[in-house]
């Protein structure tokens, strides 16, 4: 089967390269679709590059989060996609989104969920001062990040680490359970709505 995927972003889009890039091999169960953002953001210049389509649901447009979220759950239908992936997408989705699209609704986070939730996730582990943090792969539920875990991994945080450059150590991480939960899902050998139970 190839799965059908619509990737929404918020920023520079490199974990939805690296995914455009294994999906540019014949033999990768899934393509791209199409590449959402809730803003101008400079990923979606991707879709000009790989020849995908774009949209935009700006969240500033809108009076509040829930006519958002209607709006964007009718740009990504239009795609009839199988699944919908939230690659950097900085915004909580409203429930409506969840309950359109979860469990076929899933989120990369840099950090070992459930430690570190939320929008600052890298800077968060830090300044705790821990000497281990990770990257996770969750389905989306209506908590925040608190959703079925897909796969995670550690990574550590070296002496004299920036939030730049553990975030840079972080992402390929992310990327390797991305691309593998997308392969596992269109084996058939990761069910998420048995994940999500
Ligand atoms: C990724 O690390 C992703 O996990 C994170 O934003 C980055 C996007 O990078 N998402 C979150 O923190 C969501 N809470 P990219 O635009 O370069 O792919």
């Amino acid at each position: 089967m190839v799965l059908k995927l619509v990737v929404l972003i918020s920023g520079t889009g490199s974990n939805l390269r690296s995914l455009l890039e294994a999906s540019q091999d014949a033999q990768f169960p899934a393509r791209v679709v199409a590449i959402g953002a809730d803003r101008d953001a400079d990923g979606l210049a991707l879709g000009e590059e790989f020849g995908i389509p774009t949209f935009t649901v700006p969240f500033t447009a809108f009076p509040d989060r829930e006519a958002w979220g209607t709006e964007l759950i009718a740009q990504v239908r239009l795609w009839e996609p199988d699944l919908v992936i939230l690659s950097g997408l900085m915004r909580l989705v409203p429930a409506a989104v969840v309950d359109a699209f979860s469990p076929h609704l899933i989120n990369t986070h840099p950090a070992y969920l459930p430690e570190f939730p939320g929008a600052h996730g890298v800077r968060d582990a830090l300044a705790a001062g821990v000497d281990q943090t990770g990257a996770s792969l969750i389905v989306v539920d209506n908590s925040v990040d608190g959703g079925p875990i897909i796969a995670q991994e550690r990574v550590p945080v070296l002496p004299g680490d920036t939030e730049s450059s553990l975030h840079d150590r972080i992402k390929p991480v992310e990327r390797r359970l991305l691309i593998q939960a997308v392969l596992d899902i269109a084996n058939s050998h990761l069910d998420l709505k048995e994940l999500a139970r």
